[in-house]
């Protein structure tokens, strides 16, 4: 029954990607946008004028981390030196790196993207953390870490990618320690597999809820950032080649529509 379940998730993913990406799968969308944006300052820009104070100099993400997201994240994680934190849908890794730069913890993170995971390495020596962190393939349903190995976990804006939330969630629940700490960021609501919230479902897979809010301000700076690209999309695509621009332009299409009905939240989740 899971397996049939999952097949269809998969397939339902395939046509959104689709419709977000073009012919490509999601491995090959997230290698594109991340070949494309090593090259592009114009991009950087447009984060930062959407973000003003709020935006992370040295993160440079693909993504609507703040500020203020990453400093609450690990506070709330309540790890330290010899902890070991696990970034799923880590992407080019800034967040992660910031994260146990600032906790002075251990870092693993995962994608599914190959070009994501050559920029993190490339990238550990700007946050001072060689030799404390790695950057692996895998995916949110089958990370390759062992039971109880992880002291914390983060995510950020990454779960939505994920159609089998009980499935992302359990195997996070299977690689934490217990007692540690899932603190991430996603959409509720009208983004395409997105529940209506996701607390349920946390409780479901043996996790406490202990904070779950919405990220202040976070619809005007996603709207910002998808009117900049949508606005300076041919320079987006002389700077990243067409194919690399247009995944992301494509998002911003289909997005825009759907955000009056979607809620960014912060989540912190306890393992039981
Ligand atoms: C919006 S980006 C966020 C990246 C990073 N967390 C950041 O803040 O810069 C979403 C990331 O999720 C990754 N991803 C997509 N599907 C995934 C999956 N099934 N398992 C793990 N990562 C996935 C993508 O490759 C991409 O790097």
């Amino acid at each position: 029954m899971k397996k049939i379940k999952h097949a269809l998730m998969s397939s339902m993913m395939s046509l959104i990607c689709l419709k977000s990406y073009g012919q490509w799968s999601a491995e090959k969308a997230h290698d594109l946008i991340y070949q494309g944006h090593d090259r592009s300052d114009c991009f950087k820009k447009i984060v930062q004028n959407a973000f003003g104070d709020e935006f992370p100099e040295d993160v440079d993400g693909f993504s609507f981390v703040t500020l203020t997201d990453l400093k609450e994240t690990a506070e709330h994680l309540n790890i330290g030196p010899g902890d070991r934190l696990v970034d799923l849908g880590c992407g080019r890794g800034g967040p992660g790196m910031w994260i146990a730069r600032k906790t002075g913890s251990d870092l693993i993170g995962i994608d599914i993207s190959t070009s994501a995971l050559a920029s993190a390495k490339k990238r550990l020596m700007n946050f001072g953390l060689d030799g404390r962190a790695d950057f692996r393939l895998g995916n949110f349903y089958d990370t390759g870490l062992t039971n109880c190995s992880c002291n914390g976990a983060t995510s950020i804006d990454a779960l939505w990618h994920a159609p089998d939330k009980s499935r992302a969630l359990d195997e996070i629940a299977r690689i934490l320690k217990p007692n540690a700490r899932l603190v991430f960021t996603t959409w509720d609501g009208n983004i395409p597999f997105m529940p209506k919230d996701h607390k349920g479902l946390l409780e479901n897979s043996g996790f406490k809820v202990e904070v779950y809010r919405e990220t202040p301000g976070w619809k005007e700076r996603q709207l910002a950032v998808y009117h900049g690209i949508l606005d300076t999309k041919e320079v987006l695509i002389q700077e990243m080649g067409k194919k690399h621009a247009i995944p992301m332009i494509k998002e911003a299409k289909s997005v825009i529509p759907v955000l009056d009905t979607s809620l960014r939240v912060f989540v912190v989740a306890r393992k039981r």
